[in-house]
């Protein structure tokens, strides 16, 4: 999946975004939400962080969830109100132009569930340290966290392979948007180090994208 470095050029023109990222991951992407979503369910509180057009946002309030959808691209999220109002959700969705960095305003133990789709490859070093630190605060003690996201591989091999492939990548989208993104780099072990117990993680085949589901330790009585 280096294709998701081209996602930047996509987000330059939101309108083409879902059918875009739809093409550029035959449709994997849409499985991956979807197991990821089946963790969440009617009446909880959710977060969804960097929610772009509400890939994640739509399926969470599918199931009777309540979302909360936070993106600093507005014409994303303009996209994404048009779905929620298409599909009749939209008592059930807020959404909001604001960046992690605004993270601190959240509310203590407020959501059941945050997740984040392709958003943390977007982040700084900075920016995805804070961001952990924050959703362990918002999240309820008990309270699950779901990513899916573009990762460094740890195999060294199939680094080196994924490198060559998505180096010239890297060429064309910078030209195009003069920014890319970053694959990340150890994620599982910073997501353990920020507090949570793994619950499960999945790769693809090259090592290059993961779903995880983490935990939020419940509070000691
Ligand atoms: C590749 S898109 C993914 C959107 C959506 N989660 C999905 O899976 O379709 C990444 C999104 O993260 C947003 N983003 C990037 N940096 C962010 C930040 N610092 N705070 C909040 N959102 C951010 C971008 O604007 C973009 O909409």
């Amino acid at each position: 999946m280096s294709t998701y470095v081209l996602m930047k050029i996509l987000e330059s023109a939101p309108c083409r975004y879902d059918r875009g990222i739809r093409i550029l991951t035959f449709g994997r992407l849409d499985k991956v939400y979807d197991r990821l979503t089946s963790h969440i369910k009617r009446g909880q509180r959710v977060l969804d962080i960097g929610c772009g057009t509400g890939a994640l946002t739509l399926r969470a309030a599918k199931r009777g969830a309540e979302v909360k959808g936070i993106d600093i691209n507005s014409r994303m999220l303009e996209i994404a109100k048009k779905r929620s109002v298409e599909a009749n959700l939209e008592q059930n969705i807020e959404l909001y132009e604001m960046g992690v960095a605004e993270l601190g305003n959240e509310k203590e133990e407020d959501y059941d569930i945050v997740m984040s789709g392709l958003c943390f490859s977007e982040l700084t070093e900075d920016e995805l340290t804070y961001s952990l630190k924050q959703i362990k605060r918002v999240l309820r003690s008990g309270g699950t966290l779901l990513i899916a996201d573009e990762v460094m591989a740890e195999n060294l091999l199939k680094r080196i392979l994924s490198w060559l492939i998505r180096f010239p990548l890297i060429i064309i989208t910078y030209i195009i948007t003069q920014t890319t993104t970053r694959a990340v780099k150890n994620l599982p072990h910073r997501i353990q180090e920020a507090g949570f117990i793994i619950e499960s993680v999945r790769y693809d085949n090259m090592g290059r994208f993961i779903e995880l589901v983490a935990r939020k330790p419940e509070a000691p009585l």
